[in-house]
């Protein structure tokens, strides 16, 4: 048995196949939820449980003691000012916690469009101060800044209707979450690993509507591609009164502007690259529907 690792944000669809992939690796693995019993509904009696809430920096301290590292995963949103509680004072209190009890490594999933440049997005103004909370809190961290996953391809399928929000002209690397769940569970085992900030990237470029047509064509062939523009969502979304609408409005607007920044040259050299392509990653899909 390895030590032992605390994945918080493990029911989440980025933090699941992490928490697997290190339990597959021979660590011992500890869960941080808000509500234990629906989490071991979802992951299984084999994870050690722990109760806590990230904004509640006393209930992080039993799960937290005697890891050797913790790998965080949250998702903040779908207002700006939730953003920065739930995602930065979340980390930012992980981080403090970890310090105060030793921990060896950090492990963090932040974007790669997470650049000074971006800060006017809420999402990346908090993903860099979570990452500057994590460097001041002087343990060793790995900052993954990884581009889009093909694990979001299936949530814009709704009934017969895919949906592809604006332009998006840019090629984008879409990556597996096994390939990344690898990455990071090596990240652990290796001391080089340590401080580092790693951009993650897949091993072939499509646009958004070329990898949507793509998972359509081989797991959903009776489901229409269609595009919509980002102003119908936005407006869609402002007279619902609905929030999350309107982020994945503004979200889309963002990606549209950002596409993908960084090397992933470093990453791929330490942790090994990236080999799942699209079409393998959907007819795995296929087969699992
Ligand atoms: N989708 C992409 O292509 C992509 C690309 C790069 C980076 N990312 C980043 O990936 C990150 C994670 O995404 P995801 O899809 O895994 O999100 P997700 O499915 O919404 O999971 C979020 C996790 O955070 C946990 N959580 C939320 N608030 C918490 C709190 N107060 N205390 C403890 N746990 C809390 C949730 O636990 P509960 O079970 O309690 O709800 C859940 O496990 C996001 O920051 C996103 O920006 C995504």
């Amino acid at each position: 048995m390895k030590e032992t690792i605390l994945v918080v944000g493990a029911t989440g669809m980025l933090g699941m196949p992490v928490a697997r992939q290190l339990q597959k690796d021979g660590y011992h693995v500890r869960v941080l939820a808000r509500n234990p019993d629906s989490a071991k509904t979802k992951l299984g009696d084999s994870f050690e449980y722990f109760k806590g809430d990230v904004e509640d920096p006393a209930s992080l301290e039993d799960a937290v003691d005697g890891c050797y590292g913790v790998h965080i995963n949250l998702r903040g949103g779908p207002k700006a000012e939730d953003f920065y509680r739930i995602e930065y004072g979340g980390t930012a209190n992980i981080a403090k916690v970890a310090a105060s009890k030793g921990v060896r490594r950090l492990t963090y999933l932040s974007g790669a469009a997470t650049f000074e440049e971006n800060a006017w997005f809420p999402m990346v103004k908090a993903k860099l101060q979570s990452e500057k909370a994590i460097r001041d809190s002087g343990v060793p961290y790995t900052i993954f800044c990884a581009t889009h996953f093909m694990e979001s391809l299936p949530l814009a399928v709704k009934g017969k209707r895919a949906m592809v929000i604006g332009k998006q002209p840019h090629r984008l690397h879409w990556l597996a979450s096994s390939d990344y769940a690898k990455m990071v569970s090596k990240a652990f085992q290796l001391s080089e690993a340590g401080n580092k900030r790693l951009f993650i990237y897949g091993p072939e470029t499509y646009t958004m509507l070329e990898a949507m047509n793509t998972y359509c064509k081989i797991v959903h062939p009776e489901v229409k591609v269609t595009s919509v523009p980002i102003w119908l969502l936005s407006l869609i979304g402002k007279v619902s009164f609905n929030p999350e609408i309107q982020l994945i409005a503004d979200l889309m607007g963002f990606f549209e502007k950002a596409g993908e920044g960084g090397d992933p040259s470093e990453a791929n050299a330490l942790l090994g690259a990236p080999t799942t392509t699209l079409e393998q990653w959907c007819a795995k899909q296929r087969g699992g529907a």
